[in-house]
């Protein structure tokens, strides 16, 4: 079973803050740093671009997540400036092309992720499981932190962990994204999930002077 894993989800950070939180987040050995790409047309938000992933990668070591929530992602792939030590997950739902997608993602030797929505059907995995390293479970419709939980995600990833029991795949990494409290990690640690996005549900909650202790209680949730 992998290690249970946090992926610091960067659009909670705030700039004026944002070395002081990477050296909490390097101190605290966070394994992910989450950057949802947002091009307020997949989803109705603009979220962090490629100038913001090349001055992070300047910052810091800790390899990141990318979660690009953005239209036809397979065009614009080499815009981003993927490395090898990436996650990247592009959403099925954003594409009329999935496995031309995820064959051109693989060729840039990151971690290749599928992300679906809480409305998208899991069977949808069944002919491109062999082109993933992960899946991205998004407990939210995305765009937008704070959100809640949509309560039928929780079933879905039961269903998500016997899918991939029955197609022997449970190698492939199960990340959850949205509303990931310590409360409802804990649930999702029993379905097999093993990353866990950390936004305002748990790490950014009050001050970066709050953060090294919010990341202990999600640690103990996740333990
Ligand atoms: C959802 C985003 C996540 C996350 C933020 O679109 O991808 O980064 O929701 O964290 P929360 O939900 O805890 O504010
Ligand atoms: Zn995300």
């Amino acid at each position: 079973m992998n290690q249970r894993k946090i992926s610091a989800s960067m659009m909670c950070s705030n700039l004026v803050d944002l070395a002081k939180t990477i050296d909490i987040f390097q101190q605290k050995k966070i394994e992910r740093l989450h950057i949802d790409v947002m091009d307020g047309a997949f989803v109705p938000n603009f979220g962090l671009g490629v100038d913001y992933i090349r001055g992070l990668r300047d910052l810091t070591d800790i390899p990141l997540d990318i979660h690009l929530m953005i239209t036809d992602p397979e065009y614009k792939l080499q815009h981003i400036g993927i490395k090898e030590t990436d996650i990247v997950s592009v959403h099925y739902e954003s594409t009329y092309q999935v496995q031309r997608v995820l064959d051109r993602l693989r060729s840039y030797g990151c971690k290749c992720f599928l992300a679906i929505n809480p409305a998208t059907p899991i069977y949808v995995l069944e002919e491109v499981l062999d082109y993933l390293d992960g899946i991205n479970l998004l407990m939210v419709n995305p765009g937008f932190a704070g959100q809640k939980i949509v309560p039928s995600t929780l079933k879905k990833a039961e269903k998500l962990q016997n899918f991939l029991r029955e197609h022997n795949k449970e190698d492939i990494a199960l990340e959850v994204d949205g509303n990931i409290t310590p409360e409802n990690a804990a649930k999702l640690k029993m379905c097999g999930a093993n990353i866990f996005v950390a936004g305002t549900s748990s790490i950014f909650r009050g001050t970066v002077d709050d953060y090294a202790a919010n990341i202990d209680v999600l640690r103990a949730a996740i333990k």
